[in-house]
């Protein structure tokens, strides 16, 4: 098996177990290269072929849906593509015997029986449904968002799927823009990791193994950049903030061996990513290396005509087949144009021909010619989906996912034998909004609320009252009064507020990022009877609550946890789980100030009280709550930060070593973050960047020293001339609980 050149983290002894479960992992994970009998097979195969039949293999059609039958069927027409050999792919398909009826007509009444191939949305889980991308991101626990990944894929194939349009690895800095919910945050290093570790669940080990889906990072590239968080915005970056921001999530991906690519919507810098020949092929396919192949988004080769690249629907499949988006989703303009264009000469067969390749070679390392009904068994599901085992894991991530933004005077975790709890809020007793955005096949009656986790949480004479007191987002405050009531009533109060789950994730953009309608009334209405308050965010973004992180005592952010919600909520505010999360994405604290990222850069006139200084006259330039920022319910502080030599070589690791102690009353996780800083570069940089992090259980009054390896490649930029290598001079490097929270040395890169 070839050992992948997997950066990670090293431990000393104590943590030999984790280390040797990581190596146990990187050896087996395979990065997926091409091998020789596959590629044997694809040209023999590809010899055979026909203009149109290759043209077939690059069209991806949606199945028209028949509400009597409940079910998708094959329309007269798409019978007859399919038995030409005209469809090499379907999406949203769903379920072991519908798949098999196109897979059979694919396969045994076509004349080369090439099979299909199935994609769906499995973002978050397929019927288990996890916490939101930003909510499992908020874990920094790569192992269990693996595991995550791994049920995820094993679902699916029960549904007849063979590759899921996931992991979203878009790297985020605006929250305005509603599909932050479905990445990893604003940060490249734990983007990248987060997207190996999903890569790595949903292909498996052996990729023609039956729980094995193909991968898809997405969207490539640079999507997550949209001017003002507009969704399908323009995105006007320079080709380093390309390079260094939004493309290392997707080479950690091409790395981890994912099989295929989605192509963005958005332009970069005038040229659509779609007809984008700079990443799609000088890049991803010359520079990376990437075998697989690449699928537009959702009728992105069309937008082409919009965006004003192309005269016509053939201009627009030339342009983008030409640049290296392979397989086309949903418009049938490859199938309707690419013919005519090599006949007049506009494409040559060459660029086809290797377009086929690549899907014929991920069709083949799936094992589907061998076995084109191996997810059709009806069997599996009702035995593998939504398991009581699952579901334990779902929980287990949930809680982990949660980040404990506020606890002043402790008011965490509740007693679970108080006399009287009062939850209040809309998203308290709510099954549907949990779910978050992309919820694949995940169902409001899966999901445990957070008045049901309570009620299972707290102690058999705990008497809890509940009020909605409003809706999520309108101006009725009728309920305001009997909210309030309850609220005098009780012990402590718990306020479940947020968004509705249709407010993030696509084409949901929000220019204004605050609590919607009357919810921030009612909280300082609550606030105002003067009862011990906690907040409980359900949202897929960052909010801006600067009147709440003033006033409210306890602030939890959940995101939207999945089908473990509420328990896993109340496991948290009950303190049978210790929160260990950490902000994958900044808070800022008015929207005036975003985009607002920890990893800035100092400007020449850095924020002072001078007067002339890069601020704004209305609000610091600190966030609300910073990346990497969470509590927990005891207390970690560091020590003995010590480097194993002042000076490195360009060509040598350095091994970086801290104390972390835990000196309050119980047992915690904590996720030890490791930044740098360049002082000076031939180009301006960054204040700090994450470059490793490591959770660790201590126990009370534990110490653990902390080892973390930094290789030169960590050093690596791209300088003035955009070569990118490692420039000698002054480093600091930090090790803390957060971006903002560390202990710092320096240490010198030799020349
Ligand atoms: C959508 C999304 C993309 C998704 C695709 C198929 O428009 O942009 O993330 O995978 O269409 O559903």
């Amino acid at each position: 098996m070839i050992l992948m050149k997997r950066k990670y983290f090293h431990f000393r002894a104590v943590y030999m177990i984790a280390l040797s479960v990581a190596l146990t992992l990187i050896v087996n994970a395979q990065v997926w290269k091409p091998d020789a009998n596959i590629e044997r097979r694809v040209d023999s195969l590809l010899a055979l072929m026909t203009l149109e039949e290759k043209i077939g293999q690059l069209n991806q059609m949606d199945a028209r849906w028949d509400p009597e039958q409940r079910r998708n069927v094959i329309t007269p027409e798409q019978g007859e593509l399919l038995k030409k050999g005209l469809i090499g792919s379907y999406l949203n398909i769903i379920g072991a015997e519908v798949t098999k009826d196109f897979q059979r007509v694919a396969v045994e009444e076509s004349r080369l029986g090439i099979p299909l191939i199935f994609g769906y949305d499995v973002i978050h889980g397929y019927r288990t449904i996890f916490p939101i991308p930003l909510g499992t991101a908020s874990s920094w626990n790569p192992i269990a968002i693996e595991s995550a990944a791994r049920i995820a894929a094993t679902e699916a194939t029960t549904a007849g799927l063979h590759w899921t349009f996931a992991p979203m690895v878009d790297i985020a800095r605006d929250p305005r823009w509603g599909r932050v919910a479905e990445g990893a945050g604003e940060d490249v290093y734990l983007g990248s990791e987060i997207a190996k570790a999903a890569v790595r669940g949903f292909q498996g080990k052996i990729f023609s193994d039956l729980t094995t889906i193909a991968a898809c990072a997405k969207h490539y590239a640079a999507y997550g950049g949209a001017l003002a968080g507009r969704d399908y915005n323009i995105v006007d970056i320079s080709e380093r903030t390309l390079r260094e921001t939004y493309l290392p999530p997707f080479k950690a991906a091409v790395d981890a061996g994912v099989m295929t690519l989605m192509s963005a919507f958005n332009e970069i810098s005038g040229v659509p990513a779609t007809a984008n020949n700079f990443i799609m092929t000088d890049v991803l396919r010359n520079e990376w290396g990437f075998n697989g192949f690449v699928v537009s988004d959702h009728s992105a080769v069309m937008e082409l005509l919009h965006h004003g690249v192309a005269t016509d629907t053939a201009e627009a499949a030339v342009k983008a087949l030409s640049a290296g988006v392979d397989m086309e989703m949903v418009t049938g303009f490859y199938l309707k144009k690419i013919a005519g264009a090599v006949k007049s000469g506009k494409i040559q067969v060459s660029v086809i021909d290797e377009s086929v390749r690549r899907v014929l070679r991920v069709k083949f390392a799936l094992g589907l010619f061998e076995n084109p009904y191996r997810n059709c068994d009806p069997s599996r599901e009702s035995k593998e989906i939504l398991t009581q085992k699952s579901r334990a894991f779902a929980r287990e991530l949930a809680g982990q996912s949660i980040v404990l933004l506020k606890n002043e005077g402790n008011i965490l975790p509740l007693k679970k034998d108080m006399k009287t709890l009062a939850v209040i809020g809309p998203l308290a007793d709510n099954t549907m909004d949990p779910l978050g955005s992309w919820s694949a096949q995940g169902r409001a009656e899966d999901v445990v609320s957070v008045l049901q986790g309570f009620k299972s949480g707290v102690s058999s004479s705990t008497k809890i009252l509940y009020s909605k007191g409003c809706e999520i987002a309108t101006s009725d405050t009728s309920s305001f009064a009997e909210a309030e009531r309850i609220a005098s009533q009780s012990d402590a109060v718990v306020l479940v507020v947020g968004e509705n789950r249709d407010m993030s994730g696509e084409a949901a953009s929000r220019s204004m990022i605050d609590l919607p309608g009357v919810q921030h009334d009612l909280i300082k209405r609550i606030h105002a009877t003067g009862k011990p308050v906690v907040l409980v965010l359900m949202n897929g973004r960052p909010l801006t609550i600067p009147w709440e992180a003033e006033h409210v005592p306890a602030i939890l952010e959940t995101w939207y946890l999945g089908v473990e919600a509420g328990n896993a909520i109340a496991d948290v505010l009950f303190g049978t789980v210790n929160p260990s999360g950490k902000l994958p994405v900044t808070f800022p604290r008015n929207v005036g100030q975003v985009p607002l990222y920890y990893d800035f850069k100092n400007t020449g006139r850095p924020p002072s009280q001078e007067k002339y200084t890069s601020k704004y006259l209305d609000v610091p330039n600190t966030p609300q709550f910073a990346f990497g920022h969470g509590l927990s319910y005891t207390k970690f502080e560091y020590s003995k930060l010590t480097l194993n030599k002042k000076t490195m070589k360009r060509n040598e690791p350095l091994i970086v070593t801290a104390q972390v102690k835990n000196v309050g009353t119980r047992a915690g996780t904590e996720v030890v973050q490791l930044y740098i800083r360049d002082l000076v570069g031939s180009v301006t940089r960054p204040m700090k960047q994450l470059k490793r992090f490591a959770r660790i259980d201590l126990k009370s009054g534990e110490s653990k020293t902390v080892e973390f390896t930094l290789l030169p490649e960590d050093l690596m930029m791209y300088d003035i001339d955009m070569k990118r290598i490692v420039e000698p001079g002054k480093f600091k490097v930090f090790v803390g609980t957060s971006s903002v929270d560390v202990i710092e040395t320096e240490f010198e890169v030799g020349r």
